[in-house]
């Protein structure tokens, strides 16, 4: 099956399907580890493709399943009109990188999430493959999890113009530079996510809403375009109910 429509950018499509089903949840499908995954996953899709626009697998998920299986979910997802997203946080030489991405476009992925880690170059080439597919690349900036800060937020010395910077302000300059179509910023991180909005020029993805503590409130204060949601939808006892409380939390920016 083709994608909804696979002469547009994942960047158009994923701006077109938050404005269609009027949600800029990112449902981050992470189940527990079970012994019909794929059903699960599936059953999650149908139940709530309405309140959302996008789907997030991440590594723990893909790794059970076969190249058909992921296919198959999708191409359930573009039913749907959702965007899917493989969040494997991608940090290798471009070569290794260049394979994984051709893979996971094959099975239907509209973006990879990847590492600036890799260094400008990689992170270009990156970009360019996915470019090329009507893909996209998605960087992370700063991660929403405790002790994010030791990496992200330490001081380093960008070797170009011989100053010290901090990770996540080079990381950012690296995905402007790189031409990314999103950046990814932990909810939980709400400094840097307002200093972030104010100079950002891509999209900002942001986990950590719920569980992690992020606070929806403060994030939409904060200039996040999409929220990328797990445990709090998938893991509650009414998925569907949670899925369009977010949906309605973060409809009218
Ligand atoms: P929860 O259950 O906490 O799930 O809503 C969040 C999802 O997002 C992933 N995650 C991240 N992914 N950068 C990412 O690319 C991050 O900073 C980050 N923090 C959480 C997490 O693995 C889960 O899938």
């Amino acid at each position: 099956m083709t994608k909804v429509s696979a002469l547009t950018s994942f960047r158009e499509r994923i701006t077109r399907s938050s404005k269609l089903k009027k949600s800029r949840i990112v449902l981050s499908l992470d189940p527990t580890p079970r012994p019909e995954l794929k059903k699960f996953v599936i059953n999650s899709i149908n139940q709530l493709q309405r309140h959302i626009c996008a789907v997030k697998l991440n590594f723990h998920l893909i790794l059970p399943f076969s190249k058909s299986d992921l296919t198959e979910i999708n191409d359930l997802a573009h039913k749907y009109g959702l965007e899917s997203i493989a969040d494997i946080k991608l940090n290798d030489i471009p070569n290794t990188n260049h394979i994984t991405i051709h893979y996971l476009l094959e099975m239907g992925f509209d973006a990879v999430i990847v590492n600036p880690f890799m260094g400008k170059a990689a992170l270009k080439s990156a970009v360019q493959q996915t470019h090329a597919k009507n893909c996209g690349v998605i960087a992370l900036t700063y991660m929403s999890h405790p002790g994010a800060e030791d990496c992200y937020g330490a001081d380093v010395l960008d070797h170009r113009t011989r100053r010290i910077i901090s990770m996540y302000k080079l990381f950012l300059a690296m995905a402007i530079d790189a031409r990314v179509d999103g950046i990814i910023v932990g909810a939980t991180q709400a400094d840097i996510l307002k200093e972030v909005s104010n100079t950002k020029r891509i999209p900002i993805f942001s986990p950590g809403i719920g569980i992690q503590g992020g606070k929806i409130d403060i994030a939409i204060k904060n200039g996040i375009d999409f929220f990328i949601v797990g445990r709090s939808i998938v893991a509650s006892s009414n998925p569907v109910k949670e899925a369009k409380k977010f949906q309605q939390l973060t409809a009218s920016l």
